[in-house]
């Protein structure tokens, strides 16, 4: 199909750099997000979210005039929507005493309605946003067809997952196979042409259920994946194992590939995707369902490795390295380094938390730094919750000398035993010999 202009609606981390590479791709591009602060940044050049390189883009995309931001849809060729999909905070759902998480659709759903008054016949409307299998043919569908168009026959309807890494979405955006799936054989060809306008990677066509299905099944399988290195950590430390010694041991053997303790499982995507699954068929998911719990869970044995090392906590002083839900990136939701914040200050400890990727983050109830040195300056103990590149270069002669801490306690494998010990510190880290 011809497309000249395209209205992308949510400019978040997913959208944000879509529509920008759309618009360096020469396309017409109207970005569209509901917060009024967002539309003001971007009309200003700026951006609200730190992405190596988006800037860049983003205000190439605006100079030239391809891009321009709203408050308001207009018509265009092709309608893509990539807005939040979390679970509802308040809502569960239950089966056989298991209490599962229910997703919230409410932004795709107005989403799609605001797109109904500017639908025309031979537009594409794409969903990028993940969500629980069927929502395109059972949501969206019915909604866009209010129009009076029919989906597959009046105009194309199609799922495609983003499956980018934040800190490299740039890139991945345009090098990365992508799967198309269309409510019919020519819709999917619709979304293919769409993308091939800056996708350089293999564009797959298939079917909206299956295409919905196979971003769950990835973020699912890293979910399930982290869980069961999470427990190896605890494994390990009950037989006085090193639990990174035993996975990069095991990990020699040319089939396994056993991924990374932590203190637990954040973000948008893995900690959130597995429960679309369990939503839509509780009793088809045990694994997925134990997998999650295990995961939500690790925070609470963190908190145990941190009584281990400073026994009680109360009026202990912790400087927490890290509150980003993984390494090199500003993102903060759902991040486990941020319920262990809040559960080492129930448990009494006072915590100084720096985050050098979100300096000005507001947090409820965390003391956030505004220097890695005011972190550390007064306390009893250093704490690493994430593994951003800054704390694994931390050198521990230097920091030594500027803070009172003589205990260290590592989360994420990001310091050197040995040298951190040379240097003066008593090392705890996860899934460590006792
Ligand atoms: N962030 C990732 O790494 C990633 C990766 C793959 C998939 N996803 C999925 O992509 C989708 C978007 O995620 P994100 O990280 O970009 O979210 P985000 O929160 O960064 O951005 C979403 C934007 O949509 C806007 N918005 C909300 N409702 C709207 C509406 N009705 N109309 C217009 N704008 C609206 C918000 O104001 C926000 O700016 C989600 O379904 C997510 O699961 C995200």
């Amino acid at each position: 199909m011809k497309i000249n202009k395209i209205c992308v609606i949510g400019l978040g981390y997913i959208g944000l750099p879509t529509a920008a590479t759309f618009a360096t791709h020469g396309l017409k591009v109207l970005g569209v997000d509901v917060n009024p602060h967002v539309v003001e940044t971007l009309s200003r050049g700026e951006i609200h979210i730190h992405e190596p390189g988006l800037k860049h883009v983003v205000s190439a995309a605006i100079t030239t005039g391809n891009l321009t931001v709203s408050s308001h849809l207009e018509e265009a060729d092709v309608f893509l929507i990539a807005v939040p999909t979390p679970f509802h905070e308040d809502k569960f759902g239950e089966y056989e005493g298991r209490k599962y998480r229910l997703a919230d659709m409410r932004a795709v759903t107005s989403a799609t309605e605001a797109i109904v008054p500017f639908l025309r016949k031979g537009n594409l409307v794409i969903l990028e946003s993940t969500s629980p299998p069927r929502t395109t043919i059972d949501l969206v569908a019915p909604i866009l067809e209010r129009s009076n168009l029919k989906a597959g026959s009046d105009f194309h309807l199609c799922y495609s997952p983003e499956r980018v890494l934040p800190g490299k979405i740039l890139h991945e955006l345009i090098e990365n196979a992508r799967v198309v799936g269309g409510i019919t054989p020519e819709s999917a060809k619709a979304g293919h042409d769409a993308y091939a306008t800056f996708v350089k990677g293999e564009i797959i066509e298939t079917d909206t259920t299956t295409a919905e299905m196979v971003k769950l099944m990835e973020n699912t399988t890293r979910d399930v994946n982290i869980a069961i290195a999470n427990e190896f950590s605890r494994l390990a430390e009950k037989f006085g194992v090193d639990v990174w010694e035993a996975i990069s041991l095991a990990n020699r053997h040319p089939r396994i590939n056993i991924l990374s303790p932590g203190p637990g499982v954040g973000g948008h995507c893995i900690s959130v995707d597995p429960w679309f699954f369990v939503e839509t068929a509780p009793e088809l998911t045990p694994l997925i369902y134990n997998a999650r719990k295990v995961n939500d869970e690790q925070p609470h044995f963190v908190i145990e490795k941190v009584k281990l090392a400073l026994g009680d906590l109360k009026d202990k002083k912790i400087a927490a390295l890290g509150l980003a839900y993984k390494p090199d990136v500003d993102d903060l939701r759902e991040s486990p380094a941020i319920e262990v914040v809040h559960l080492l200050q129930d448990a009494g400890a006072t915590i100084k938390a720096w985050e050098p990727f979100n300096t000005k983050a507001s947090l409820k109830d965390i003391d956030l730094s505004l220097s890695f040195d005011e972190a550390v300056k007064d306390a009893d103990a250093i704490l690493i919750l994430v593994k951003h590149t800054e704390f694994v270069n931390i050198n521990p002669i230097k920091l030594i000398e500027i803070t009172p801490a003589r205990i260290a306690i590592d989360i994420v494998n990001a310091c050197n035993k040995n040298i951190w010990e040379t240097s003066g510190f008593t090392l705890f880290r996860q899934g460590d010999v006792l």
